[in-house]
């Protein structure tokens, strides 16, 4: 029987690895059958790419469900929303001839970006201890959000309250900007005029949504929750220091859109067929030869956001193993699994060898994880175009036992298998 998600249950779908898994793609399939999408946490540091009837778009704070027309789109409490990256990209979905009139709804909760988180985050990332982040601002709107000096969502429908808010902050932002960074000051007026403007245009989507979805609950709704980054990038549970400023994992996407956890009926993990990274930090399976730079042009592995390069490898299952547990994933979705079409042959790393030793257990700290050495399995590759497959039975044999290993190696089933970066590229299993 082919995988569907329940009617009147809600249903988190997030990145199992370090990001860029393709949970676009799959939230934007799964969509088609539900009310409300969410996104909970992290901000326009997202690139989540939706293709279909031969076109393309790039998400990176609308949720992915925006393209289906009785889909409510939401924008949770944990997310830390740029006002000017918010409204470009309404332009753009507008432009492209989606109404979005009545679909769209901003938590009054969330905090905003400022233009002195974007200009701190790319100074922060000018000294030695580089994290090699996306520079949309994101570890200084949510270190701001916890030292509670941020600005909210809500503060945009108080004139008063914004202004003085506002002014406080450059205050003491132009403190560290002159005397640690030697810039120049922060033009208060520019910024409250510009924050006017937005509050003048987003304030008709913001509302309490944490009540929206909880009556969206009662009234039987089928709610998707949207990951942004990638458990390995969770600021608890991740690689920290290199790791973004929020909780991608299954509990983020409780606290960050209101949801409780006793209302969630299940996890989602979206996985590519290997591993990619952007940024710093350790990745045990990554390779730096002409297998891994294959994989990034056959891939088009290049940032969503930020036209990176991204780092490419095998699968790792230890991390996954890993992702499944921190994470409560009950079904995977397995992405670009066309990428690896034409290989002769494929590594699954299914162990860790640190310092002789066999382990099976990921190591979170960043010395360890970058001293482990990858055990690996490998596997026949199939030598054949899937992409046009559309059942799992006309699969090559040597793809379905790529699958049934990572099944039975993470204990857990892969209900989607996609293909293809269209809609339509996809097998249900
Ligand atoms: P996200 O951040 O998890 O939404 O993923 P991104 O959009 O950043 O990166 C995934 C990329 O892979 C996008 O360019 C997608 O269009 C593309 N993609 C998604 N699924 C597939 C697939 O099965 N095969 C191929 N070849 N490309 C895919
Ligand atoms: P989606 O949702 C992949 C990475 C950055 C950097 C680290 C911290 O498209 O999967 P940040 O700007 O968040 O402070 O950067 O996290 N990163 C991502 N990597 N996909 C993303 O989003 C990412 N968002 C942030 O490259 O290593
Ligand atoms: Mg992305």
């Amino acid at each position: 029987m082919s995988f569907k998600i329940p009617d009147a249950s809600v249903w988190v779908i997030l990145g199992a690895q370090w990001g860029d898994e393709g949970k676009g793609k799959i939230v934007d399939l799964l969509s088609e059958d539900a009310d409300i999408v969410v996104r909970y946490q992290g901000g326009a540091n997202a690139g989540h790419t939706v293709s279909f009837d031969g076109k393309t778009y790039v998400l990176h704070l609308l949720p992915s469900g925006i393209f289906h027309k009785n889909v409510v789109c939401v924008i949770g409490n944990g997310v830390v929303l740029d006002p000017s990256a918010l409204l470009e990209e309404i332009n753009i979905i507008k432009n492209a001839g989606i109404d979005i009139k009545g679909r769209l709804l901003i938590s009054h909760n969330a905090h905003l970006i400022m233009p002195y988180h974007k200009l701190l985050d790319k100074l922060y990332e000018q000294g030695e201890e580089k994290i090699g982040t996306t520079g949309k601002g994101i570890g200084p709107a949510y270190m701001d959000k916890y030292a509670r000096t941020g600005i909210k969502v809500a503060d945009l429908l108080n004139k008063d309250t914004l202004c003085k808010k506002i002014k406080k902050n450059i205050e003491s932002k132009n403190e560290i900007l002159e005397k640690i960074y030697h810039t120049e000051k922060l033009d208060v007026e520019k910024i409250l005029n510009d924050y006017l403007d937005f509050a003048e245009k987003i304030s008709e989507y913001i509302t309490d949504t944490a009540i929206y979805l909880n009556k969206a609950i009662s009234d039987g709704k089928k709610i998707l929750l949207e990951g942004a980054q990638g458990a390995l990038l969770d600021v608890d549970h991740g690689t920290y220091p290199y790791v973004t400023s929020s909780n991608p994992t299954a509990g983020g996407a409780s606290t960050g859109s209101g949801i409780p956890p006793t209302k969630i009926n299940g996890v989602i993990g979206v996985i590519k067929a290997y591993t990619t990274r952007v940024g710093e930090g350790p990745f045990p399976t990554e390779l730096k030869n002409e297998i891994g730079e294959y994989i990034r042009e056959r891939g088009a592995e290049y940032g969503a956001t930020t036209g990176r390069p991204r780092r490419c490898g095998w699968l790792d299952i230890v991390s996954l193993r890993y992702s499944i547990m921190i994470n409560g994933i009950e079904k995977l979705a397995l992405t670009k699994l066309d990428v690896l079409d034409e290989l002769d042959e494929i590594k699954i790393c299914t162990a860790y060898k640190i310092n002789g030793n066999i382990t099976e257990r990921f190591p979170t700290d960043p010395d360890t994880l970058s001293k482990v050495e990858p055990v690996y399995e490998t596997f026949k590759g199939w030598r054949e175009k899937i992409s046009n497959v559309n059942s799992y039975c006309d699969l090559p044999d040597e793809a379905k036992q790529f699958i049934e290993a990572i099944e039975s190696l993470t204990n857990t089933k892969i209900s989607i298998i996609s293909v293809g970066a269209d809609r339509k590229q996809t097998i249900f299993k």
